[in-house]
């Protein structure tokens, strides 16, 4: 997928803008606070309904605006276009999808597969497993069209089996039913991970070597922890500690305690590894799971790439900088300065930001 095409109205400091960007590598340079990191937020909404910066919507519409619009037209791997839009504010929510209105998020996601590499992006190797989950069900939910709807139910099963935990009258059967429930769903989820992370990190193995070398050769492996004991079946565990889930009041085992384990020189990479060294490792497992996802659906993830350079040295800049421009997918980088693009390759397109006024330069 690549956009072709890209307009948006009241995003932050963007009053309007509309580009064509290159089907390849976008630099977007700029001072700080012109309005760089609000036009990947803007494509960030349109392919994930969300900002990667705020949970809410409200700051993210320009001042004295009711709501902001993102629209793309976007081009499919097989020359196909279609186009996509959302209109977001404090009560309003409207989507399309090739000129009709579209009731789910999911729909237009589909059409836009976004990866994000911000500087926060360093929390997938150092910072807690909620977001290594959301990594591999990033992957999966593009791989897997189905999986959303498991994990939906899942969701769910989850909320009534806690209200019964920390309710005080309900009989065991009932109980039981809606562990029974969950346990068969918590236990597809887990084969969908496990799958999924099987060729997931074969992958790795086969494209990071070069990768790797950027840090050192660090030896980089994994290990995944489904969230429950490996000798059980989820409804064995559930069973086991049922007493203690009545006693905190929530279902302690399963799925949604998932972690994988990142090891680097046989030690866990959140210990060893230094901040530069977790950032590239970071952005490498992103490459890494957009590059499967092609290779298994042909489908190419757009990624947006906000402040590229913080914490990085010159060297690792200039390598991953030159990787990004060379990769297959199409790229939108932020950088306050553009030193870098001497060396421009010649699909490459470079914007201008300032007060909010995107100009092609
Ligand atoms: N709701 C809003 N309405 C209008 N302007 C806003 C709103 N929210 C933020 N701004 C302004 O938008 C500007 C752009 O911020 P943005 O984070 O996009 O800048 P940037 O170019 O990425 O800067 P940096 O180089 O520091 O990362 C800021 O100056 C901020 O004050
Ligand atoms: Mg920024």
């Amino acid at each position: 997928m690549k956009i072709k095409l890209l307009r948006i109205d009241n995003c932050r400091i963007i009053s309007h803008c509309s580009i064509e960007p290159s089907a390849k590598f976008n630099l977007i340079s700029g001072p700080n606070g012109s309005g760089k990191s609000s036009l990947l937020e803007a494509i960030s909404i349109l392919g994930t309904g969300r900002s990667f910066r705020s949970k809410s919507v409200i700051p993210i519409v320009k001042k004295e605006c009711d709501s902001l619009i993102v629209s793309a037209t976007i081009e499919e791997s097989r020359g196909f276009l279609h186009s996509i839009g959302i209109e977001r504010g404090k009560n309003v929510q409207k989507l399309h999808l090739n000129h009709n209105p579209a009731q789910k998020l999911s729909q237009v996601a589909e059409y836009l597969p976004i990866q994000i590499i911000t500087p926060e992006s360093i929390d997938l190797v150092l910072g807690a497993p909620k977001g290594r989950r959301s990594f591999i069900d990033w992957g999966l939910f593009h791989v897997e069209p189905q999986y959303l709807l498991l994990t939906q139910k899942y969701q769910k099963l989850i909320k009534q089996r806690n209200a019964l935990l920390r309710g005080k009258v309900y009989e065991d059967s009932e109980l039981d039913y809606w562990t029974q429930e969950l346990a068969k769903i918590g236990e597809e989820i887990n084969q969908c991970r496990e799958g999924y992370l099987d060729e997931l990190l074969e992958h790795f193995s086969n494209v990071a070597t070069d990768l790797l070398n950027m840090i050192n050769n660090l030896s980089v492996s994994f290990e995944f922890k489904r969230g429950w004991k490996r000798s059980n079946t989820l409804y064995q565990s559930l069973c086991e500690n049922l007493q203690r889930d009545k006693t905190v009041g929530y279902t302690s085992m399963g799925p949604h305690e998932a972690d994988l384990i990142i090891i680097a020189d046989r030690a866990r990479a959140r210990q060893h590894l230094s901040r530069g060294q977790a950032k590239l490792l970071s952005i490498f497992l992103y490459l890494v799971q957009i590059s499967h996802l092609n290779q298994k659906r042909g489908k190419r993830a757009v990624v947006l790439v906000d402040d590229l350079f913080s914490e990085l040295d010159n060297d690792n800049a200039v390598a991953i900088y030159d990787y990004l421009k060379e990769s297959d997918h199409q790229v939108f980088c932020t950088a306050v300065t553009i030193e870098y693009s001497s060396n421009s390759c010649d699909k490459a397109k470079m914007f201008h930001v300032e007060h909010g006024n995107i100009t092609p330069v």
